[in-house]
């Protein structure tokens, strides 16, 4: 399985993101990750499906929209429409997550769940074989630069011996507080797509952290 790295412009400048989209395509990325947040489901406003139809002209790589929003069944069809190539939905907001899950799936996308650091792999259990990804916060959603959680590493580990056991290949992503220097020992736990922001745009060196990200990924590609 190719292992991905999709940078997340929240940690990218905003007043330059066409540039920031541009540098880590560049150095590398396989995704370009969109945190959409609307202030209720998490404390925290960021991008409308205007700024996700904007960056769809501007990129040629798939565009991974994580939507934290208390709505997702208004959500998937506004930003499908602007050009979201995978979507992922929370659980704890969605009321039909069968419904939800099969609707992305129905507008072509890829859809994916995400799951808040409490929330337990259980909640997918009738609905897993339907994802496209599945998508484990190692922070709380919200903002970015946060510190990871290291119980997740042992949530990943269990996901990946579940999947096993259910002859289920499913990609999982990592999201928050992912950097260079925590990334092998998740290649280990079963990792395939690590997302990150301030690891990569807050560096004085973007394009080499990423490409440092790359070689190190590609190590696990062989094996
Ligand atoms: C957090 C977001 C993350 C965030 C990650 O709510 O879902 O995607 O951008 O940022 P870092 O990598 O800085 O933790
Ligand atoms: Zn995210």
């Amino acid at each position: 399985m190719k292992i991905q790295i999709a940078p997340s412009i929240l940690a990218a400048d905003f007043l330059n993101i066409e540039d920031s989209v541009q540098m880590v395509t560049e150095a590398g990325a396989d995704l370009i990750h969109v945190d959409i947040m609307d202030g209720h489901f998490v404390p925290n406003l960021t991008f409308g499906p205007q700024l996700v139809s904007a960056l769809k002209k501007k990129t040629t790589l798939p565009l991974d929209v994580h939507l934290m929003v208390d709505n997702p069944h208004d959500a998937i069809p506004q930003f499908s429409e602007a050009g979201a190539d995978w979507l992922s939905i929370h659980p704890e907001t969605s009321i039909h997550l069968h419904k939800d899950i099969t609707h992305i799936k129905e507008l072509g996308k890829k859809a994916g769940i995400a799951l808040n650091p409490a929330t337990p792999l259980q909640v997918m259990n009738d609905i897993i074989h339907e994802l496209d990804y599945i998508l484990i916060m190692s922070v709380n959603p919200g903002f970015g630069g946060q510190s990871f959680i290291e119980h997740s590493r042992e949530k990943i580990r269990r996901l990946k011996k579940y999947l096993e056991m259910q002859n289920l290949n499913i990609p999982i992503e990592i999201d928050g507080g992912v950097t260079l220097e925590n990334m092998e020992p998740l290649l280990q736990d079963g990792v395939s797509i690590f997302v990150s922001g301030s690891g990569i745009f807050k560096q004085k060196d973007p394009q080499n952290i990423l490409k440092k990200m790359r070689d190190l990924t590609s190590r696990y590609e062989i094996s």
